[in-house]
């Protein structure tokens, strides 16, 4: 069991590791991410959670950066590194942008609409 200390944490980058993701190379975009964060001794700054199917497979692999709320699509293991770089510069893969957090709702960016999800 692993318990980390986040008190320095600036960001975490959730990488989708779901079957869509995995198909799309979501293991080496793992490897990738995680390598650039220790080359780059930015540990503290930024961590990384595996995650299962984000619910966005048309835009595997799916990377989503926190606080900001970015998520990035067609993430490859070098757009990986670059979506570490741009985060500790506190910039953005602009390129890759699907949805980000404007505080009150997720504003789609490059998106496919997508179903909308059924009435609770
Ligand atoms: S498997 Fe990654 S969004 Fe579905």
């Amino acid at each position: 069991m692993t318990t980390w200390n986040l008190q320095e944490t600036r960001c975490h980058l959730l990488i989708c590791n779901g079957g869509s993701c995995m198909m799309r190379q979501a293991d080496e975009v793992t490897q990738a991410i995680r390598e650039e964060i220790a080359t780059l001794g930015a540990d503290k700054e930024i961590h990384t959670t595996r995650t299962r199917c984000n619910g966005r497979c048309v835009d595997a692999c799916v990377v989503i950066a926190y606080p900001d709320g970015i998520w990035y699509k067609d993430i490859t293991p070098e757009l990986g590194r670059a979506v570490v770089r741009k985060h500790l510069s506190g910039d953005r893969l602009e390129e890759h942008m699907v949805y980000s957090f404007d505080r009150q709702f997720i504003a789609s960016g490059l998106s496919v609409a997508g179903t909308d999800k059924a009435p609770r």
